[in-house]
């Protein structure tokens, strides 16, 4: 196969939801039709038994939450798909962030008994600053549900985002007998057998003419009629399918299904494959990268280090953006300027990774990293010189003060909270002309801090003392020559200096950061760090 074709047939999506909607389940499901998976239960098993794949770190079998994210590569009906799974809580939103980065399309997972939830609200809102393709998944059908128009109305009233349900379901619970087509106009009737009821096998299909006079039996009489009567409605009520408002984020195809016992999976699985895009161009400080450039480039998305606790090591992810990678390939890694071949390049296939020897536009590709790479750093063919636009950080919000409880134990306190930094997890700030014996962690959600103590101690055998510090603002100081001595600030306002050296201030309010600018002339602030 060509190296157009290669590109052209690839999938690259992110996968967001509350916690427990169904995006394990689905994720597996996916991998079932694909093949990947001969059983499903094989991703997560019962309770107590087998985590999922995507279940990497200790802390997330404790909390019952996806703290990182994870990578899956499978073959379905031609096409190449990349999954990336992303923490469901919503104090890893950066993280979130970061994997939306890699991807080109998103799926919603909404459980159909509690509609749009905290967390969906959260992440989507994530989503929605990409202008990625949302794709609306409705889960769990199987159980008494939410009717299918609030559901929908929902969506658009709380999301903010236009819909169009390309499939409806006939009934729910245990009378959740299919799906209708609006396309097609037709139904597809699920059937399963005792196997086929806890989802382990694909499910059985039949497509039925809405016409066909044999679906009074099929589906009984009321439930017929209700059909009819809701998609009349449908028709005259919901937004007209526009591929390219689905294309900008500003349309949602919907679909309903239940991921537990496959009913709706595959239709799912078959229209979003159509309707999302292939790998799409990306920003680069030499304009957009075209995907089918024969010349390999790629960007760090994600770093995660103590992935395997027997080898300590440290793997970066790369989304691939042009051309074809080959592991015996030179590289450019463009903010170290440095010429090398990427050691260990591997894919995350259903349950194991895998040394890789070549991957295309739209690939997600781990690397092992000896503590070289950061996140949004560019790594392209030596024939090319670019930066992809850089990825934004998110400006912390809680904030503490950490030193380490053996003094004997300082070079691992320094090595874990650098490395644990380097991945985007943390981000380190120090007060002016104090060493690293003392650091102030800032964070965007309260949970990384917990993540960062137990990861500490785990991964580092360090124990930390701990002080919670009040500020919730952060910003640069922009101004290059002023004396930061000189400033005036209020008695609660701390000077710091990131990792690079910058100066910023922690502020407990916004009215301090007022009382700043207005007794601090010509002093400039920022809330990102433009020099990251
Ligand atoms: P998440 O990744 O979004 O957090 O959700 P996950 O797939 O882990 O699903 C959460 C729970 O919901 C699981 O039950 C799962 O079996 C169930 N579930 C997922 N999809 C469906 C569905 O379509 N219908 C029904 N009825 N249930 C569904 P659990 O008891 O918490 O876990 P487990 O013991 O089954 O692993």
């Amino acid at each position: 196969m060509g190296l157009k074709e290669e590109i052209n047939r690839r999938r690259t999506f992110a996968i967001i939801s509350h916690p427990d909607a169904g995006k394990t389940t689905l994720t597996e499901k996916f991998l079932l039709y694909g093949g990947a998976i001969a059983q499903a239960g094989a991703v997560k098993g019962k309770k107590n038994s087998r985590h999922a794949v995507s279940d990497w770190m200790e802390i997330e079998k404790q909390r019952g939450i996806s703290v990182t994210s994870s990578v899956m590569q499978f073959q379905y009906d031609g096409y190449c798909i990349n999954i990336l799974d992303t923490p469901g809580h919503q104090d890893f939103s950066e993280d979130t962030y970061r994997t939306l980065m890699a991807a080109d399309s998103a799926v919603m997972v909404i459980d159909a008994s509690k509609g749009v939830e905290n967390q969906t609200r959260k992440l989507f809102k994530v989503c929605v600053m990409r202008h990625i393709p949302i794709f609306t998944f409705i889960n769990k059908m199987d159980r008494e549900s939410r009717s299918p128009f609030d559901l929908i109305e929902q969506i658009e009233n709380e999301l903010g985002i236009q819909t169009y349900p390309v499939n409806w379901p006939i009934g729910c619970g245990k009378e959740f007998k299919g799906v209708y087509d609006r396309d097609k106009r037709h139904i597809i009737a699920f059937s399963s057998d005792s196997e086929m009821a806890f989802g382990k096998k694909k499910v059985a299909m039949e497509e039925v003419e809405l016409s066909d006079p044999a679906l009074d039996d099929m589906l009984g009489e009321t439930l017929h009629q209700n059909l009819s009567d809701d998609i009349e409605l449908l028709d005259g009520a919901s937004y007209e399918f526009d591929i390219n408002k689905v294309r900008n984020g500003e349309l949602s195809p919907v679909f309903f299904g239940s991921a537990l016992t496959n009913f709706g999976v595959e239709p799912f699985l078959e229209r979003f494959l159509e309707m999302t895009t292939s790998p799409t161009a990306r920003m680069s400080s030499e304009g957009l990268v075209d995907p089918f450039d024969p010349e390999f480039s790629a960007f760090v998305f994600k770093i995660q280090a103590n992935m395997n606790k027997a080898h300590r090591d440290r793997i970066t992810f790369l989304r691939v953006c042009s051309g074809k990678f080959d592991k015996e390939m030179d590289v450019l890694h463009v903010q170290g300027n440095k010429k090398m071949r990427l050691s260990q390049p591997q894919q995350i296939m259903a349950q194991e990774r895998e040394i890789i020897d070549e991957a295309y536009a739209g690939d997600i590709i781990g690397v092992f990293d000896p503590g070289i790479f950061s996140i949004g750093d560019t790594i392209c063919s030596p024939k090319r010189k670019f930066e992809f636009e850089p990825i934004p950080t998110f400006a912390p919000e809680h904030f503490m003060r950490v030193r380490q409880k053996d003094t004997l134990k300082r070079k691992q306190f320094v090595k874990g909270a650098t490395q644990i930094a380097q991945e985007g997890a943390i981000q380190i700030f120090q007060e002016p002309e104090t060493g690293m014996e003392e650091v102030i962690i800032g964070v965007v959600g309260v949970l990384q801090l917990e993540v960062f103590e137990y990861r500490m101690k785990n991964e580092y055998n360090v124990e930390l003392f701990k002080e919670s510090l009040s500020y919730s603002h952060i910003r640069w100081i922009d101004n290059k020559d002023i004396d930061v001595k000189k400033l005036k600030l209020s008695s609660d306002t701390k000077l710091v200096q990131d990792f690079r050296g910058n100066y910023l201030l922690l502020f407990t309010s916004e009215w301090n950061i007022r009382w700043a600018l207005e007794k601090n002339e010509g002093l400039e602030l920022s809330e990102f760090n433009r020099g990251a």
